[in-house]
């Protein structure tokens, strides 16, 4: 019935330009945005918008960035009883856009490196799914997975940024969800072969594996089945975020009680339409914004 989200909050900072900077050079762009962003955070916006109801468990520094962060997940209607303030610097991220709406990042972690096992909720009352990202430390995410599974709690992980999983997490995990650069890391498969890539990570006990592949839709295997989605064509003007769109609003869909296939358009759907607007947050639809397109009939 209802999401928790356990994961990153940044504030970011984004200029779009002409492309990104290569080592030593120096680019000009365009005017600075500050806009809420951070895995974690943008995964639960993007699945209360999609009409779940949605807990956020991460942690803020005390500084200017803050608010930013914490308004954003307000205005969402996300319940922060599980967010933290701690007495070191918020999590920024900085983004460069490029013209052809792919976007360059560098996260200064801050408050989102220190959010410890301590710091998750002791009980989970009402939870149904758990869906964490990799911007915390690895052992508060095995943490989570391991007393939520306990509480019989679906656990679905985006493994974004890529980083290897720890033996433990693996059988823990109902839902594993990465794009072709994180499956190729994590299966030691070349891109471009995901089918395969993602069967051979099932051997490490996980329950199904989604893999988003941008323009070419997305594609998720478990046991038995393998389901494609094709992408939504929409004119892409800025993907940051667009990932963190289709997790939440598969594990919103999923919560609701949707099939796969049906979590599976709508997340793709959703994160098609991320694209066409700047930022992250900023950019997300809302629940009757993807049922139009899904629908087909015409959005704004
Ligand atoms: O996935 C996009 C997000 O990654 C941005 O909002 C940024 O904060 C980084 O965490
Ligand atoms: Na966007």
């Amino acid at each position: 019935m209802s999401v928790l989200v356990v994961g990153s909050a940044n504030t970011d900072i984004l200029v779009r330009a002409r492309r990104a900077p290569q080592p030593g050079e120096t680019v000009l762009g365009g005017d600075a945005q500050v806009l809420p962003g951070g895995k974690g955070a943008n995964q639960a916006v993007a699945a209360a918008r999609a009409g779940a109801e949605v807990a956020f468990c991460g942690a803020l520094g005390r500084d200017t960035f803050a608010p930013v962060v914490r308004q954003a997940l307000t205005e969402a209607g996300i319940d922060l009883r599980y967010l933290r303030e701690l007495d070191v610097p918020s999590g920024v991220a900085l983004i460069t856009i490029s013209e052809d709406g792919e976007n360059s990042i560098t996260v200064a972690s801050g408050a989102n490196a220190r959010l410890s096992a301590d710091d998750l909720p002791e009980r989970w009352d009402g939870v149904t799914h758990l869906l964490m990202q990799q911007e915390i430390p690895e052992a508060t995410v095995l943490a989570a997975a391991q007393r939520t599974k306990a509480a019989g709690i679906k656990v679905l992980l985006n493994a974004a940024p890529a980083r290897p999983l720890p033996a433990e997490l693996w059988p823990l995990l109902d839902v594993l969800i990465v794009n072709e650069h994180e499956l190729a890391q994590l299966s030691g498969a070349p891109e471009g072969q995901e089918e395969g890539a993602a069967r051979s990570l099932l051997g490490r006990g996980l329950g199904r594996v989604i893999v988003t592949l941008g323009g070419r839709g997305s594609l998720a295997v478990d046991g038995e089945q393998v389901w494609r989605q094709p992408a939504h064509p929409v004119q892409v003007i800025d993907t940051t975020g667009a990932g963190d769109t289709f997790c939440g609003v598969l594990t919103a869909w999923l919560a609701g009680g949707a099939e796969l296939a049906e979590a599976l358009r709508a997340a793709s759907v959703a994160g098609a339409l991320a694209c066409t607007r700047l930022g992250a947050q900023a950019a997300m639809p809302t629940h009757s914004e993807i049922e139009a397109a899904l629908t087909g009939s015409a959005i704004d």
